[in-house]
């Protein structure tokens, strides 16, 4: 007991010093630490000047939403969902133009199980449209 007091006691200059060192260089490290803190979303103004390169490269292909949110439904044609590679389902839906496929996709189709994004929350409106498009490409 005696010795953890006592090394308690031989280390208190030591970790006073590294509180006061904190504290004295916060304002400096924080000042340092700033630009790498600064967050930026998708499509924020800030994220043109931050970079945009890197959000669009952050951006899932088609292939890649298709994969995670959109197969469940369209590899099996589950609730009479167009199915990928169908030519004649995808060219008679196609006939009302690729705008309205978009819209579709990122709205879904009311009353039907086409629910909105493929519910795919957190699928940007490119990212929708990259995975129409891949189905589009791979159905004709
Ligand atoms: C829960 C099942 C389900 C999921 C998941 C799903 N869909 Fe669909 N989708 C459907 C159904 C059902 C239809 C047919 C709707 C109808 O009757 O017009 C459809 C139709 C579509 C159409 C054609 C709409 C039109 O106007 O003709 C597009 C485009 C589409 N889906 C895109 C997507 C995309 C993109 C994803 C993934 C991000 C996705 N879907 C995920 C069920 C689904």
């Amino acid at each position: 007991m005696m010795r953890v007091v006592a090394l308690i006691i031989a280390l208190m200059p030591a970790l006073t010093f590294a509180i006061d060192l904190s504290k004295s260089q916060r304002a400096e490290i924080e000042a340092r630490i700033k630009p790498y803190s600064q967050s930026c979303a998708t499509g924020d103004d800030s994220c043109a000047a931050a970079g945009a390169e890197t959000a669009v490269a952050a951006a899932r292909s088609g292939e890649d939403v298709y994969n995670g949110a959109c197969m469940a439904c369209h590899t099996t044609g589950a609730a009479g969902a167009p199915m990928l590679g169908d030519v004649d389902a995808w060219a008679s839906r196609m006939t009302k133009g690729i705008d309205a496929l978009y819209a579709s996709g990122v709205n879904g189709v009311a009353g039907t199980g086409m629910i909105a994004r493929g519910g795919c929350a957190d699928c940007s409106d490119e990212e929708i449209h990259a995975a129409v498009d891949y189905m589009v490409n791979n159905s004709q």
